[in-house]
């Protein structure tokens, strides 16, 4: 098997989505609804799951309200995941950790933000990992994840294309 899960001669090898959501994610369906709608944690990582398998990938989906684990989860996929989706919530406007940490994940990597991170306050605008991105959609709440999901395929499509 290789770095991204790929096996030998013919079989075709699972494709892996992983999703993390940071500080505060877990508390979606009663946070600010304004911002962020009133679908919950689980119900989003759930049609992210349905959604995958349409597609025949297989989805891993965390949270954690601690930047530490956060790291180590980008750690733990950054070889494994064929594309990832990260939501760092308010780590986004200042982590130069969970960058650093990206600049790592080999596959294509998108940042999504439920609400429309640009138009509230002028903190929110800065994001220090958008660098490291190669999507980033925010203010389309589920919406946005779906929409980042096809353009991740697409860039593991158009990889997949140059090397053979
Ligand atoms: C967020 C936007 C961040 O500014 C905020 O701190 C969050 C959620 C979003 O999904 O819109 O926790 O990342």
């Amino acid at each position: 098997m290789n770095a991204k899960g790929g096996s030998a001669a013919g079989v075709e090898p699972t494709k892996l989505l992983v999703v993390l959501h940071g500080v505060n994610l877990n508390l979606l369906g009663e946070r600010s609804p304004k911002h962020y709608g009133t679908l919950t944690l689980p119900e989003l990582e759930e049609s992210l799951r349905a959604e995958a398998a349409r597609h025949g990938w297989a989805c891993a989906c965390h949270q954690t309200n601690h930047e530490g684990d956060f790291v180590e989860l980008i750690h733990r996929y950054r070889r494994r995941a064929t594309a990832m989706i990260v939501n760092p919530g308010a780590w986004t406007h200042y982590s130069y950790a969970i960058h650093d940490a990206l600049e790592l994940v080999d596959g294509p990597l998108a940042e999504v933000h439920l609400s429309a991170v640009e138009q509230r306050e002028s903190w929110r605008r800065v994001s220090v990992v958008s660098d490291v991105a190669d999507v980033r959609v925010w203010g389309k709440g589920e919406t946005g994840y779906h929409q980042a999901f096809h353009l991740l395929i697409e860039a593991v499509e158009r990889a997949q294309g140059e090397k053979a």
